[in-house]
C-alpha cells in the first residue's frame, strides 16, 4: 500500500504525523524530502511525504523498512536499521542556518572568532561508517559503533555521530588552511533536560605545509608562532598544570617534534580561549540584562583528554555557576589522517564543541527540547541583530511522573543490565535479541511520547535471589513545554509505552 500527502506543516505536525505512521503500520519505505521554505515563516514548509506501508507488526526500530530516501537520497536499509522516521525528520529542520535561532546566533558567534576560516554549514548528516568511524581511526570494537549508541540505516551507513566524520574529506579538498564546519549530529542516549538524539556540534582545524614553511626558509614551529602572535591576546585566568605533551599519558606523534607539537598547541589553546572568552562576555551581557549576576571573574582550565584521532588530545573546562563545565575537545590532528587524505605535509590541530550546551548557558535555556520548539514564546526571545538577553521562561507547564517495572527476558538478565553494551559482532541482532540496553528503553520512550517526556530515569534495580531474574523500574516524567498535559493523554501515553517495551525488548510488565 502507498499513501501520498501532499501537505504543508509546521515541524511538529511532521513529528507527530511520522510518530503516528510508524506506530500505525510499518512503513517499508518514508520519503523525507528537502524543505521549501515559506519566506514569510521559516518554520513552515511545503513538502510532499510519501509514506509505503506494508503490513508487518515490526516497529522502525526493527528492521521491516526496505528502503529509505531522505531528501532524494535513497539508501537500503538491513537488520542493521535502528533509525526511527522521526530522528530522519529532524534533518529538515536545519537550526544552526535558522534565522535568529539562538544555536545559529551561537553558531555565528564562535565563527567570527575564526576569521579566514571556511565555514561548512550544509554536509549532509548520512555518512559512511569509513567516514564515521575508521577514517578516525576508531578500533573495529570501539564502543560508539554499537547499535545501541548509534543510529544505522545499513551495516555501512549510519547518522553521524559527531562532525568529526567530515574531517578526512575536508582535509582532502584542501581548500584552505583552516575550516569550520556545523551540522546536527546524533546519538541514541539518555532523556533528560540535556540530552537529545539531536544535537549540533562544531568542528573546527587550522592545518599548516611542512613544505611552505621550508620553501621559505624557516621552520614549521617559527611559521605556526608567528601565527600564535597574531591570535587577540586576553587576560583571563587559564590554568594549564600539564606539559604540552607526556609519554605515557599523551604522547607526541613520531611524525611531529617537541617544538612543533608546543608550537600547534599553543596556537590551538590560544584560539580556543579567545573563543570562550568572546563566548562568556557575552554570556555576562545576557545574565546582567536578566538581572543581578555574580560578578566572578572567568576561570578555565586545560585537561588531557583521549580521542583516537588527535594526539596529544586535550578538554577545555570553564568554571561556570559552581562547577567545572567541559567545552570541546581538542588535539594535534593524526597525522596518518592527513596522509591517508592525500595531505601528508599538512600538520595541525582540530577541536570539536557541543553547540547547545554553550547555547543553554548564554541565554539560560533550561531544557535542551526548547531548541526544537516552533512556538513564537520562544522564537521570539531571539535576535542576531539585538544584544544578547537571557531566556525567560514563558511558562512552566506541571510534570507528571508514571513509573513502569518489568521483568528482563531471562536471558537477558544473565548477559547484564541496565547499560550493559551488546557485544559488536557482524550479524546485528534484533532489538529484543540482544542483551538489554537502557537505550532502547529511551528510544521507546522518544518514539511513543515525543517531545513530552522530559526525563527517564532508572529509579530500582533488583535481581530475584531465588530465580535470578532481573526487574528494573524506570520513571517516567511528562512534561510540556508548551502545555498542560491532560491526565487522559498522559495515561494513554504511558500505557502504549508498556505495550511497547512488551513487544519490543520482550520484558513481562510487573
Ligand atoms: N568528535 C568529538 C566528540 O564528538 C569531539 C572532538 C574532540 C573533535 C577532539 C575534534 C577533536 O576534532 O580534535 O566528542
Amino acid at each position: 500500500m502507498t499513501i501520498s500527502f501532499d501537505l504543508t506543516f509546521d515541524n511538529g505536525i511532521r513529528h507527530a504525523l511520522c510518530t503516528a505512521l510508524s506506530g500505525a503500520c510499518s512503513a517499508s519505505a518514508i520519503f523525507v524530502p528537502a524543505r521549501f521554505f515559506d519566506s514569510s515563516n521559516p518554520f513552515l514548509g511545503s513538502c510532499f511525504l510519501l509514506v509505503e506501508c506494508k503490513p508487518s507488526s515490526k516497529h522502525a526500530l526493527g528492521h521491516a523498512q526496505k528502503e529509505v530516501t531522505v531528501e532524494g537520497r535513497t539508501y537500503k536499509t538491513d537488520e542493521w536499521m535502528n533509525t526511527p522516521p522521526t530522528i530522519l525528520s529532524s534533518i529538515a529542520r536545519r537550526l544552526h542556518v535558522q534565522p535568529d535561532h539562538p544555536l545559529n546566533i551561537t553558531r555565528q558567534l564562535i565563527q567570527s572568532r575564526f576569521p579566514g576560516y571556511k565555514t561548512h554549514n550544509e554536509l549532509f548528516p548520512i555518512v559512511s561508517t569509513h567516514q564515521n568511524f575508521d577514517s578516525l581511526g576508531f578500533p573495529p570494537d570501539h564502543i560508539g559503533r554499537s547499535r545501541t549508541d548509534t543510529y544505522y540505516l545499513n551495516k555501512e551507513t549510519v547518522l553521524r555521530t559527531h562532525t568529526s566524520a567530515h574531517q578526512a574529506d575536508t582535509f582532502r579538498a584542501n581548500e584552505t588552511e583552516g575550516y569550520l564546519i556545523t551540522a546536527d549530529v546524533f546519538r541514541r542516549d539518555a532523556i533528560d533536560r540535556s540530552h537529545y538524539p539531536v544535537f549540533h556540534q562544531m568542528e573546527g582545524s587550522r592545518t599548516w605545509d611542512r613544505k611552505t614553511a621550508e620553501k621559505d626558509g624557516k621552520t614549521l614551529a617559527q611559521v605556526i608562532w608567528d601565527d600564535v602572535a597574531k591570535i587577540p591576546k586576553h587576560d583571563i585566568n587559564v590554568e594549564d598544570p600539564n606539559p604540552p605533551h607526556h609519554a605515557a599519558r599523551n604522547p607526541l606523534q613520531d611524525t611531529h617534534t617537541a617544538d612543533e607539537v608546543e608550537a600547534i598547541a599553543a596556537h590551538l589553546k590560544r584560539s580556543l580561549e579567545d573563543v570562550v572568552v568572546a563566548i562568556f562576555s557575552a554570556a555576562k551581557t545576557a545574565s546582567d540584562a536578566g538581572g543581578p549576576s555574580a560578578d566572578e571573574p572567568l576561570q578555565v582550565r586545560w585537561v588531557e583528554a583521549y580521542f583516537p584521532f588527535t594526539s596529544p588530545s586535550w578538554e577545555l573546562e570553564v568554571f561556570w555557576q559552581g562547577d567545572w563545565l567541559e567545552v570541546l575537545g581538542c588535539g594535534v590532528v593524526q597525522q596518518s589522517i592527513l596522509t591517508n587524505a592525500g595531505v601528508p605535509d599538512r600538520v595541525g590541530w582540530a577541536f570539536g564543541l557541543g553547540l547547545e550546551r554553550i547555547a543553554m548557558l548564554l541565554y539560560s535555556i533550561p531544557d535542551i527540547r526548547l531548541f526544537w520548539s516552533t512556538d513564537a514564546r520562544f522564537l521570539s526571545q531571539f535576535s542576531a541583530a539585538s544584544p544578547m538577553k537571557r531566556f525567560v521562561p514563558f511558562s512552566k507547564y506541571p510534570a507528571c511522573f508514571k513509573d513502569v517495572s518489568f521483568w528482563l527476558k531471562t536471558s537477558s538478565s544473565a548477559a547484564g543490565g541496565a547499560g550493559h553494551v551488546a557485544p559488536l559482532t557482524s550479524a546485528a541482532p534484533t532489538i529484543a535479541g540482544h542483551a538489554f540496553h537502557e537505550n532502547d528503553v529511551m528510544e521507546i520512550a522518544r518514539e511513543v511520547c515525543g517531545e513530552v517526556v522530559e526525563d527517564v530515569r532508572l529509579v530500582d534495580e533488583f535481581v530475584h535471589p531465588k530465580t535470578g531474574r532481573k526487574s528494573l523500574c524506570y520513571r517516567i516524567n511528562y512534561r510540556s513545554l508548551e502545555r498542560t498535559l491532560t491526565n487522559e493523554e498522559t495515561n494513554g501515553l504511558h500505557e502504549r509505552l508498556r505495550r511497547q517495551l512488551v513487544e519490543e525488548l520482550g520484558v513481562e510488565l510487573r
